[in-house]
């Protein structure tokens, strides 16, 4: 279809189907979301290790290659989480199977037994179109069991990596049976933790002659197809190919990739008996159920940087919150500055992976001493903040609300953020600002009306009584993020894995308001379990209320409203940061009761910092050792002069 919107009016010209409209009634965006996903299908859980760094090329040579840039990312100490193969690794580009060469199978065993050992994971590519050659086991089973889309009475031809290609039909039930056994097989050989999905839309490289006279393979009406009015069977599946009981390619071509995420989550479910994680290119509604998302080929420019910001942002809204841009750039060459800017922006990306295109010159993160040093500065906040990310994909699992969210979701009576797209929000209070221009020292950032503090350094700090814009500095090294008055972050520690960082003692971070009513919630469970808040679970969940009060004492208590998870133990806090509060009156910490919940041990400080250029004080209680595991209830009371 074509679908054009022109400001007042939006107009869909299609093909053929039938319409089913939906009006959302809200009114809230956040509900508007809730209720769309209410229908098509809440978002996938994802595994708590898919929010650490991923790093990925196309053109990885070998294992030592591997090897390399593994080793790399440790020598630097830049988090490295993930380490992805593309189609490098595949004998001729045939799925399921080594180059016995480059990646052969006893060496890439270790090479991924050694990644589990330090605690990362592995994710492979495939790709759907399957090798035609009757030596090659997967084709062979395949046309066994008739799982592959047809054309006049025979398997589809078409054209990918490995040359001429089956493509399975997933809309037949014994295709899924055939994917997950092969996906079963391969595994056994090389234990991978996580599967990438690419040329699902389905991408062909060749373009098939239309059946003479057949308004499916050139329908009277042109659609728009690749920004030129392409035939519809460019370089895809021709639209008179056939699916399971005879189903045209015409009615189901939109819903490939969905229908492959579908199948390939439910192998990896069967397979693993672990959460699935599976990063699809071809989307559709209801895609989200399955899979993450990232937005394909962009070039190494500072445009294609920008738009991945309004890109990631609509994802969100469409249901798909896992969602990221190749870090860096995917093709052409990437500079050291585009990089450092795009890793500046692509840690607070949902889905985080610097990928490159085989052409292009090898763009991980270390290859720069400036990209390595601000890389171990905004992963180092990202794995601080994953917490966050994980209660967000909890939220946007039971609710559908996305984790990377648009200015308006929060501030919707704020009609000056209806047009922001470069800025956005990580959940309701975390405000990103990036530089998405070559040479730019500055930003010009909104801010909604409130008081907002830099999550680099919490005396740095923006008031406006109404929303405006304000120019902030951003030297090279440096991306502004603020947390929102009101707001209670639960925050860890650095580390160099994600399993590494959630051993580390929580912060928590209360960002005080005028109205003294500060809320933040925290969800745990182990990570990968299947479920995430299932009824059978073991989870918690965690609400934060903390501020100031009427008697001048601050406070923060928990509230623990799942507590299916054992904590015992497990977790601490060991910091308190109250920040916001005003300096116009001098205040001094006086007594710190902890009223309910228990101290492992620890002997708390409580330390006062009164910055001379910053209107706000900062009091931090150190040396805790409250458990997580029990409600808690810990008041600070203040004298008060005024100054
Ligand atoms: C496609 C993918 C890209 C991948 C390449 C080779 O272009 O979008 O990410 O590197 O194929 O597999």
């Amino acid at each position: 279809m074509d679908i054009i919107y022109g400001g007042d009016r939006i107009t869909y010209k299609v093909i053929g189907g039938v319409i089913d409209l939906y009006i959302f009634a809200g009114p809230s965006p956040d509900m508007v979301i809730q209720q769309y996903t209410e229908l098509i299908g809440r978002p996938a859980t994802m595994p708590y290790w898919s929010f650490g760094f991923h790093q990925c090329r196309y053109g990885y040579k070998n294992v030592s290659d591997l090897e390399g840039v593994v080793a790399g990312y440790a020598n630097a100490s830049i988090p490295l989480e993930v380490m992805w193969t593309d189609i490098d690794y595949m004998d001729g580009y045939k799925d399921f199977t080594l180059d016995p060469i480059n990646f052969p199978a006893d060496l890439m065993k270790k090479f991924v037994d050694q990644l589990h050992r330090n605690g990362q994971k592995y994710v492979v590519i495939l790709d759907p179109g399957i090798s035609v050659n009757d030596s090659y086991g997967t084709y062979n089973r395949g046309i066994q069991a008739d799982v592959f889309i047809k054309r006049d009475g025979v398997p589809y031809l078409g054209q990918v990596w490995p040359g001429p290609v089956y493509f399975p039909d997933f809309l037949k039930p014994d295709t899924t049976t055939f994917w997950r056994d092969e996906i079963k097989q391969f595994r056994d050989i090389l234990p991978f933790d996580g599967l990438w999905i690419d040329m699902n839309e389905i991408s062909n490289f060749i373009t098939s002659p239309s059946t003479p006279f057949s308004t499916l393979d050139n329908p009277p009406y042109k659609i728009n197809n690749a920004g030129i009015q392409r035939p519809i069977n460019n370089k895809t599946t021709p639209a008179t190919c056939l699916h399971f009981s005879n189903i045209t390619e015409y009615d189901v071509h939109n819903l490939y990739g969905l229908l492959e995420a579908r199948a390939t989550h439910e192998a990896l479910t069967d397979v693993t008996s672990k959460r699935p994680f599976v990063l699809s290119r071809s989307t559709f509604v209801s895609s989200g159920k399955y899979t993450a998302h990232w937005t394909g080929d962009i070039a190494s420019t500072w445009d294609d940087l920008a738009n991945t910001i309004p890109t990631m942002l609509n994802f969100g809204l469409f249901g798909i919150p896992m969602v990221g841009a190749d870090i860096c750039g995917f093709s052409g060459n990437t500079t050291e500055e585009l990089c450092r800017r795009w890793i500046q922006l692509g840690a607070f990306y949902p889905f985080a992976r610097d990928h490159s295109e085989k052409n292009s010159i090898r763009q991980e993160l270390y290859l720069w001493d400036s990209v390595a040093s601000t890389a171990r500065k905004v992963l180092g906040l990202r794995y601080r903040l994953l917490p966050l990310f994980y209660t967000l994909l909890y939220e946007a699992h039971t609710k559908g609300t996305p984790i990377a969210r648009p200015l308006f979701f929060s501030f919707p009576e704020d009609v000056n953020t209806y047009e922001i797209n470069f800025q956005f929000l990580i959940g309701s209070g975390v405000l990103v600002s990036p530089v998405v221009m070559s040479g730019a020292v500055s930003v010009d950032a909104y801010f909604p009306e409130g008081n907002w503090f830099s999550l680099f350094n919490y005396s740095d700090s923006i008031s406006v009584s109404s929303g405006k814009y304000v120019t902030l500095d951003a030297p090279p090294d440096h991306i502004n993020v603020h947390v929102k008055e009101g707001n209670i972050l639960a925050m860890q520690g650095e580390a160099m894995t994600t399993k590494a960082a959630r051993m580390t003692p929580f912060e928590l971070l209360v960002v005080v308001n005028s109205n003294g009513n500060s809320s933040g919630e925290l969800f745990l469970d182990d990570g990968e379990e299947l479920e995430m808040g299932g009824s059978e679970g073991r989870w918690a969940f965690l609400r934060f209320h903390g501020g100031r009060q009427r008697n001048n004492t601050i406070f923060v208590a928990s509230e623990i409203l799942n507590g299916g998870l054992d904590l015992s133990q497990k977790w601490i806090v060991d910091k308190v940061s109250f920040i916001g509060l005003e300096k116009a009156e001098r205040l001094k910490a006086r007594e710190l009761r902890i009223t309910k919940g228990s101290m492992m041990n620890g002997k708390p400080v409580v330390k006062a910092r009164l910055d001379s250029d910053s209107q706000f004080i900062i009091i931090e209680i150190s040396g805790l050792s409250l458990l997580i595991g029990e409600a808690f209830n810990l008041e600070l009371d203040l004298t008060v002069k005024n100054s």
